[in-house]
């Protein structure tokens, strides 16, 4: 019986069939090891154990695997999941310590670096065209380095920003049909890369190249609109007096909550966009009642709510944003007490983008500095914030989050 190809390997009686990996699962004096903490399916598993024992479980030879891991590679979601994955698995299968991936950029290579939470962009390191990876990339080539000390292209760079030590190095160009877009480089083997490596770098490096290329394309479409998206809101910001990054705080406040929520990646790329647009109402509303300098009768105070309904009305008009992005924008300014507007929802029924959003707006006008005064300390904002949490208004769990925050110094 063929063992699933998400099972790296397995030890029975200090054998060991197939490959070891960092993630393991023991079951019945057998040790699983796996590819991915995601793979950990006790069932599954359990179930697979009997065929172990009985000494017909057979694990898949490298070339069956790689085939099956660039197809599960094919439905990841985004580019850094993408990345991250690439590395878990072929680090296994090959053996390695890291693998890093280099995208050509006109006349030089950027290595990447997959951190920084779902709003956080991916850091890139330029790479010369005369270090190894730009030798691979030119040569079109897959190509074995293991000697690096006799090496003069090794590029310290990367490894100095990454606080990592390269020693040997397999790398193989990638191509999404005939377009050139980077390396993909394996480091550091014990004992140093065989031909056998080199060929299943080149086989995995071609069944995943035209997936690498469309994610990238999306990464960059979707940076392209939350670049224009926040131009928008950062026009909208300066007209209002708040200081001109209020939205993008906000946005990048609601976004650490949501984080700590526990919020799935694409539930978090839809509030970053919900709490970025959260104002955008406020493009319907005139200069002469949003600037008004004065107390605002009971009409113009009307006037100034209706920009939750606004701004959902123009988020309800654009495809693919979802009902709880317009949500967000909706109910930023609902509270738990039901004393919020437009509609006085009370806490059972307000979004969780919408409390999530009202927290981040209120911490980022109470302590950003306005044309006509300075900002208020955080620790001042967060006290008046723990007030009204307790006179009802806030979310209890989404301010205690935020008070983390601050004192982590995210924030
Ligand atoms: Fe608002």
């Amino acid at each position: 019986m063929k063992a699933p190809y998400w099972i790296a390997g397995y030890e029975q009686f200090g054998e060991l069939h197939g490959r070891k990996s960092k993630v393991k699962y023991e079951c019945d004096g057998i040790t699983f090891y796996l590819f991915s903490e995601d793979d950990i399916d006790k069932a599954k598993l359990n179930k697979i154990c009997r065929y172990a024992k009985e000494g017909v479980l057979e694990i898949l030879e490298d070339e069956e695997l790689i085939p099956h891991i660039a197809a599960r590679l094919n439905s990841a979601l985004n580019l850094k999941n993408l990345l991250k994955n690439i590395e878990k698995y072929i680090s296994v299968i090959l053996d390695a310590e890291a693998v890093s991936i280099l995208f050509f950029s006109g006349d030089h290579l950027e290595f990447f670096v997959t951190e920084g939470g779902a709003s956080g962009r991916i850091e890139s390191i330029p790479v010369p065209m005369e270090s190894i990876a730009g030798t691979i990339f030119l040569n079109k080539k897959t190509m074995i380095f293991n000697d690096l000390n006799k090496e003069k292209r090794h590029f310290k760079g990367v490894d100095k920003a990454a606080k990592f030590v390269t020693k040997n190095i397999v790398g193989s160009p990638i191509f999404a049909g005939d377009i050139e877009i980077g390396v993909i480089e394996v480091l550091n083997k014990e004992g140093g890369f065989k031909e056998k490596d080199a060929k299943l770098l080149e086989l995995f490096s071609n069944l995943i190249g035209r997936k690498i290329y469309s994610s990238l394309k999306l990464d960059e479409m979707k940076r392209l609109i939350k670049d224009i998206v926040t131009a928008i809101t950062t026009a909208i910001d300066k007209r209002d007096n708040y200081t001109h990054t209020h939205s993008k705080n906000v946005a990048r406040i609601s976004v650490l909550i949501g984080e700590r929520l526990g919020l799935s990646e694409k539930e978090l790329e839809e509030l970053e966009i919900s709490a970025t647009l959260h104002d955008v109402g406020k493009i319907g509303i005139s200069d002469s009642i949003l600037l008004k300098p004065g107390k605002l009768t009971k009409e113009e105070y009307e006037i100034i709510k209706s920009h939750t309904i606004i701004g959902a009305d123009i988020l309800s008009n654009l495809k693919h944003v979802t009902k709880n992005m317009i949500l967000g924008a909706l109910e930023h300014h609902e509270r738990c007490d039901g004393n919020g507007y437009p509609y006085g929802k009370k806490n059972g029924e307000i979004s969780l983008f919408g409390r999530i959003i009202a927290v981040a707006d209120v911490y980022d006008a109470l302590t950003g500095t306005r044309v006509y005064r300075k900002g208020m300390e955080k620790s001042t904002a967060y006290e008046i914030l723990l007030r009204d949490t307790k006179e009802g208004k806030f979310d209890r769990r989404i301010v205690e989050i935020l008070g983390e925050l601050i004192n982590e110094g995210a924030v």
